[in-house]
């Protein structure tokens, strides 16, 4: 694996190995002994999945070279693939990248000399969330395959809906849809089910945000919550061991009943939290890949964290 781009490209015996090593490193800090700068370029907003790279970077030892499109060239009408062959050429070992085109890695295939991660890809692929969200369901159930698991909510505009429901079923688990009338995607090929039928079958909820950004109408919330959101009275019909994921930003009471967010079922801090161990094993493993690190120019630090 030189660049880390969709969920397509991975098998299940590299999805399981990268999240072996997510879980190694839940206790792990490191210390580079030659320098490494990783790049974050963010296109579109993000705190979770930013900060997370970036702690990630700074607990493997790298440099972050912080980038705001906001203040940069960009503004000048610098293109990505200049922007990212800057960063090359300036000494960027690593390009974490995120954009609001779906296919935004093409107009880099083949023409840099430094790994890329895909940190989100318009409505198209988030493959760094899918292993965080994989790593939270292993953790819960030790297991995905023959989870009965919903993805639901905006499928439509979701780049999550579509690398997890693609990965999800890849190992093994019935996935199902559940959507919002003109929210149903026509490329992913699951059955859909109601939100009643859907919280007394699944194992896992995964909700999703409405993505208002990408909707070239407005849509009413009012009814959202009742009609098609995690209520309170769909949460006491969820099964006893259910649990519920959201890759947030919340909106809360639209998706999901505000109470619910941090409650026993809940499990969106632990996939926030998961988030900083995989990205770190997706980190290392490319940088190995590309021979910019081994095992001579990395240290093992002293265990400081202890959850
Ligand atoms: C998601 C994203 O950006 O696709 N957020 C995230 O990375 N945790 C989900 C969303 O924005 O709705």
């Amino acid at each position: 694996m030189k660049h880390f781009i969709s969920v397509d490209q991975l098998s299940n015996e590299q999805i399981l190995s990268l999240l072996k090593t997510a879980e190694d490193y839940r206790n792990s800090n490191f210390e580079m002994k030659v320098p490494v700068f990783a790049a974050n370029l963010f296109f579109e907003p993000s705190t979770r999945t930013k900060m997370s790279f970036v702690v990630a970077e700074r607990r493997l030892g790298l440099d972050n070279l912080d980038f705001h499109a906001g203040n940069s060239s960009v503004l000048k009408g610098e293109s990505l693939y200049d922007t990212a062959k800057t960063f090359e050429a300036i000494g960027a070992n690593l390009l974490v990248i995120r954009h609001e085109s779906d296919t935004w890695y093409e107009d880099l295939e083949g023409k840099l000399s430094i790994p890329v991660i895909n940190a989100g890809a318009g409505a198209a692929e988030h493959p760094t969330q899918t292993m965080l969200d994989l790593l939270t369901i292993y953790q819960e159930f030790g297991r995905i395959k023959d989870l009965k698991i919903v993805i639901a909510g905006d499928i439509k505009h979701s780049r999550v809906a579509r690398s997890n429901a693609i990965a999800l079923q890849k190992l093994g688990a019935k996935v199902y849809l559940s959507a919002v009338p003109g929210f149903e995607r026509e490329t992913l090929d699951f059955p859909y089910l109601p939100m009643d039928e859907a919280v007394e079958v699944c194992d896992v909820v995964m909700l999703l945000r409405v993505q208002h950004e990408r909707h070239d109408y407005s849509v009413g919330m009012q009814d959202y919550l009742p009609a098609y959101g995690l209520s309170k009275e769909r949460e006491k019909r969820l099964k006893k061991h259910a649990i519920i994921m959201h890759p947030a930003p919340i909106n809360r009471g639209i998706e999901i009943d505000t109470n619910l967010v941090e409650c026993k079922k809940s499990r969106i801090f632990k996939q926030m939290e998961n988030g900083v161990y995989v990205r770190m094993a997706i980190i290392t493993e490319l940088l190995k890949n590309w021979g910019i690190i081994n095992e001579n120019t990395i240290n093992k630090c002293q265990t400081i964290i202890s959850n």
